[in-house]
């Protein structure tokens, strides 16, 4: 494992009620969460839970230069360690939740990237992330979370049109739940 890695594993241990992981998510599930983001220009995205910016980097690789990305990230270290390595004027950092969305986002979203913890979250703020969230989304557009478990499934599939799973990694174990909006 690589310094950098090793750094983000501390990181997240120290916070590991709010980041519910021990690892940044795999090089394959970064791809493949991403693998749903237009390139068309002049598009709005939003990333939940940026951690150390490892699926944030891919997003920006992803999208058009005249794009623009907003990421939410409860914990300010976090915030801070991103907004000091990662130089990129179409990326806005909020540090706050993905359930605070609408005060901060005021366009139609093409796109949403998460990996918020969601089995740490009550039954209403995973109801009140998702259902903002598909508020905000353009018709078309796509969500795509990564997801330790199946279990969730069900309520992806009730609040958005279309949904898919996908196993991207057997080890650790990490799921892709896509979603759409007709
Ligand atoms: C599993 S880590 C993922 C970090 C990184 N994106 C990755 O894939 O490795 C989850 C991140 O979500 C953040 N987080 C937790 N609750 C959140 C919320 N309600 N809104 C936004 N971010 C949140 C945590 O602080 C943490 O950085």
């Amino acid at each position: 494992m690589s310094k950098t890695k090793i750094g983000t594993a501390i990181e997240f241990a120290k916070n590991l009620f709010t980041t519910g992981a021990l690892f940044e998510t795999t090089r394959k599930t970064e791809l493949e969460i991403c693998s749903k983001l237009s390139r068309e220009p002049n598009k709005v995205f939003v990333e939940y839970g940026i951690g150390h910016g490892n699926i944030t980097l891919q997003i920006l690789e992803s999208i058009a230069p005249s794009s623009k990305l907003y990421a939410f990230e409860v914990n300010e270290e976090f915030c801070t360690y991103v907004a000091e390595h990662i130089n990129d004027d179409r990326l806005e950092i909020v540090n706050d939740g993905a359930e605070n969305l609408s005060k901060y986002v005021k366009e139609e979203v093409s796109g949403f990237v998460s990996s918020i913890p969601f089995t740490f979250f009550s039954k209403e703020k995973r109801a009140q992330i998702l259902k903002g969230t598909y508020d905000k989304l353009e018709k078309g557009g796509a969500y795509s979370q990564v997801l330790y478990s199946k279990f969730h499934f069900k309520l992806f599939e009730k609040i958005f049109d279309k949904s898919e799973l996908k196993k991207v990694s057997r080890i650790p174990l990490e799921y892709v739940y896509h979603c759409e909006k007709n």
